[in-house]
């Protein structure tokens, strides 16, 4: 059997990247209106299991896989650790060993990734991260498709991050390298990007430039992106809140971006904190058809582990 892990977006790279969106793009029109649980005309995972683990807290990853996994005629399976074995100690090799034996690929959230690279050495199935303290690549997908839906073109685009250098900033900033659009990341003095990303994707030719001045950052983007600005397994400190403040998505920052640009976050959102409300709300936030995507990006990422997305250009 053809498999193949998703721990980052790099394990794909560009063409595969871009054949994701693109067959996310068909399968959702194809099923437009359809019932959710209904599955896809072609089935293409029937019989396959899912297995997916969960070692932090999550609702759309949760939720986009489970349906995704059904709508390719598969079955999801869900374990979590304060209810598994995983959770008492047991340790990642062996319950990668004995995943792998009774699912077809496993989706694991977690802190430490260095947990799921053991995951895909012990499996011998698919292993894909549904976040990481490091990257968050399955969200990455589903924005990407947000904002090529939302008509705009990835080569040359300027994305514009604002706020904490985290997970999901890593992997925007490797998708950046593997389909040439340019980044400016806005974050307080002191506030470092992974530079293992960073380096790649300036390596590949994209624009990243770190600036501690938020409206720079902003300034002519395409596209506006942030999220909540103490990450899962963080302590919630005033001082990070209050070093963050200058970097909060609100109206005035929005101008500087252009006319059409649009906002995007993760979620969940602080509403508050990392976004104001008529941000959040208004209509250049496309958050929810962000979410919803979710489902349409995780199917071509299944699709693309068992070896069945063709490649395409970026
Ligand atoms: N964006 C995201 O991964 O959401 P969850 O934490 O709810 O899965
Ligand atoms: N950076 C956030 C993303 C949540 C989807 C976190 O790690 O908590």
């Amino acid at each position: 059997m053809t498999y193949r892990h998703f721990l980052d977006l790099g394990d794909a790279g560009g063409n595969a990247l871009a054949a994701m969106i693109h067959d996310a793009i068909e399968r959702k029109e194809a099923r437009r209106d359809w019932p959710k649980g209904q599955t896809d005309a072609d089935a293409p995972l029937a019989g396959r299991v899912l297995a997916m683990v969960f070692e932090k807290n999550s609702t759309r990853t949760r939720v986009s896989f489970d349906i995704a996994i059904r709508q390719l005629g598969g079955t999801p399976l869900i374990l979590d650790s304060g209810t598994s074995q995983l959770g008492r100690g047991e340790t990642v090799a062996d319950t990668a060993r004995v995943l792998g034996r009774m699912a077809d690929a496993i989706m694991v959230r977690t802190d430490d990734h260095a947990k799921v690279e053991e995951m895909a050495r012990y499996a011998g199935v698919p292993v894909i991260n549904g976040l990481t303290d490091r990257s968050h690549p399955c969200q990455i997908v589903a924005d990407l498709l947000t904002i090529v839906e939302h008509g705009k073109s990835l080569p040359g685009l300027k994305l514009a991050w604002l706020g904490d250098c985290n997970n999901v900033m890593n992997s925007l900033v490797e998708a950046a390298g593997l389909l040439k659009f340019d980044m400016a990341i806005g974050t307080p003095q002191g506030y470092v990007p992974d530079p293992l990303y960073i380096d790649a994707a300036r390596a590949a030719g994209s624009a990243i430039t770190v600036t501690h001045d938020a409206a720079q950052a902003a300034q002519d983007a395409d596209v506006v992106v942030t999220d909540t600005w103490i990450s899962m397994g963080q302590e919630h400190a005033e001082q990070k809140l209050a070093e963050l403040a200058p970097f909060q998505v609100d109206a005035r920052l929005m101008a500087k971006a252009k006319p059409d640009a649009k906002f995007l976050h993760c979620l969940p959102a602080h509403v508050g904190e990392e976004v104001t409300e008529d941000v959040f709300e208004g209509p250049q936030s496309v958050v929810f058809d962000e979410a919803e995507n979710r489902i349409h990006a995780q199917k071509s990422v299944l699709l693309w582990c068992f070896g069945m997305l063709a490649a395409a250009t970026p």
